[in-house]
């Protein structure tokens, strides 16, 4: 039996990271899997970025195929305002 090393690179041990885009879609970085609603796992051949459709009119869900931007698309990504804010 012989031993075998896989190298695991500073990449691989950084937490998945999911990054909201402003009037745009949810975009993931890092390891992931995609999968539907059938259990079936989307092949993206070992891609470790991919942008997922929030405003629900991309041709191509549930990835983003830009379509947020024709269609006016706007997120309200802010925190609430709280109330010291109204008093400054
Ligand atoms: S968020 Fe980009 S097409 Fe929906």
């Amino acid at each position: 039996m012989s031993a075998h090393r896989t190298a695991i690179s500073q990449e691989d041990t950084m937490p998945t990271v999911i990054k909201t885009v402003n009037n745009g879609p949810l975009r993931i970085k890092g390891a992931f899997r995609v999968v539907d609603h059938d259990g079936t796992t989307y092949d993206l051949d070992g891609r470790r970025t991919a942008s997922l459709c929030r405003c629900g009119h991309s041709s191509n869900k549930p990835f983003c195929d830009g379509t947020h931007n024709k269609v006016g698309f706007t997120t309200d990504d802010q925190k609430p305002a709280s109330p010291e804010d109204d008093q400054n």
